[in-house]
């Protein structure tokens, strides 16, 4: 049972919303409603008034009643859950620049972050395909809300296209199906390992890769989204997030941090692209180039996940990630074996649009019982949750 508050921006798209909220109040939910003006056009106060047994939300600014709240601090704390449904384009730019200037858009602003927010787009097929509008939902996308896209159909203005919002009953099913998946982790504690090491040659130089860290921290965060207590280590990347990160540079800096936080989790994910050699001797001065050639001698890095193999506890499990350029499936299957994993989670880094540097990725997961999924290209945030979703399974038998 939550507290569920629908914030109605104008559309036409508005006069489903009664059907929501009452899809709502029939699974045993509280459901509260704001209108923005131009909503209380298309749909009347009374009729959600009725439905929801409580007052309905506007910009009224009323002073004929004795002192009110604060409404949009109120609203915010009392929700559980906040959908924006239907979402404007104009109400999502202003969502995307902060602009706060009715009840709704004030509302969003005072609600916590880390609560869940959807928003249901309508509007035309060139208003939503507008840059503007497509910028403005990556923007707010990117700060965590669930956009429940719209679909294709006959619009109010009688073109054919993209911009119509999703049924009400789909609406519904997306929103339930996202909070049952969000305490699939509860209880559980997750490390998770990001970004690419560096191996000193000279103060100036160093060995790396392309790993930006974004694989590792969308699925630290998602993990955190779905209940676990999270603990990140990363390597040097510029991404920012809210969890707290502990931060390392070389491969054998973060297996000495892992060898102090392991025992106590239940699962380690490593998603780091760790260097798999060192430089020998790091000099201690820049090395001058005084001479036509430079021969540095290359000593092996540990394999982290293999020297943690061998403290492993009962029911720990354990994740690695297989970047291939070839044989994508044997190599992966090759590295589940050799370092002792639970899992292997194998992506072609030899493609522009996935994998090293990109907000993309596919991949194909492989258990050590034998099982396969692949995972289509998709958003790495989206990666990161069906990932998760499959390692819980894997828990679960
Ligand atoms: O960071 P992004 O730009 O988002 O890119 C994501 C990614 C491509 C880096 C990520 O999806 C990925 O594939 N990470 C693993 C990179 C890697 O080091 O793969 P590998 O096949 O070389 O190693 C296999 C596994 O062993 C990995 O889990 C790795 O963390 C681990 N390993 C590797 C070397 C080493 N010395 N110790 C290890 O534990």
């Amino acid at each position: 049972m939550s507290n569920i508050l629908i914030g109605v921006s104008g559309g036409i798209a508005a006069y489903k919303i009664p059907i929501l909220c009452r899809k709502f109040i029939q699974a045993g939910d509280s459901v509260k409603v704001i209108l923005t003006e131009n909503a209380a056009k298309f749909v009347t106060p009374l009729t959600l008034e009725t439905l929801t047994k409580n007052r309905v939300y506007l910009d009224d600014f009323l002073t004929d009643i004795s002192p009110r709240d604060i409404e949009h601090i109120d609203l915010a704390e009392w929700a559980d859950i906040f959908i924006i449904a239907p979402a404007t384009a104009n109400t999502i730019a202003k969502m995307a620049c902060g602009i706060a200037d009715n009840l709704l858009t004030s509302t969003y602003l005072a609600y916590k972050t880390e609560k869940p927010l959807f928003i249901c787009p309508a509007m035309n097929t060139n208003m939503y395909q507008n840059p503007a509008t497509v910028d403005n939902l990556n923007k707010i996308a990117q700060r965590g809300v669930n956009i429940i896209s719209p679909i294709e159909g006959e619009l109010a203005c009688k073109d054919v296209g993209i911009g119509k919002m999703q049924e009400p009953e789909i609406i519904f099913e997306a929103v339930k199906d996202k909070l049952s998946a969000c305490n699939v982790l509860n209880g559980l504690k997750v490390i998770v390992t990001a970004g690419p090491t560096i191996e000193d040659i000279d103060p100036v130089r160093y060995i790396s890769n392309r790993s930006s860290g974004k694989m590792g921290y969308a699925i630290a965060e998602m993990a955190k989204k779905m209940g676990a207590d999270v603990t990140l280590i990363s390597g040097p990347s510029n991404l920012k997030t809210s969890l707290n990160v502990t931060k390392v540079k070389s491969a054998i800096n973060m297996l000495n941090v892992l060898k102090q936080k392991v025992e106590d989790c239940d699962i380690l994910i490593m998603a780091a692209a760790v260097a798999d050699y060192r430089v020998e001797n790091i000099s201690d001065i820049k090395i001058k180039k005084s001479s036509n050639e430079l021969h540095l001698k290359l000593i092996k890095n540990p394999d982290i996940l293999f020297e943690l193999s061998k403290v492993k506890r009962e029911g720990q499990v354990f994740v690695g990630f297989a970047a291939e350029s070839n044989d994508l499936e044997e190599n992966a299957v090759l590295k589940l074996k050799m370092k002792n994993l639970d899992m292997i989670v194998a992506n072609d880094i030899k493609r522009e649009d996935i994998a090293f540097d990109s907000d993309y990725n596919e991949v194909i997961v492989f258990n050590k019982k034998g099982s396969k999924l692949t995972i289509k290209k998709d958003k790495k945030e989206v990666i990161a949750e069906k990932i998760l979703k499959e390692i819980k399974a894997y828990i679960n038998g």
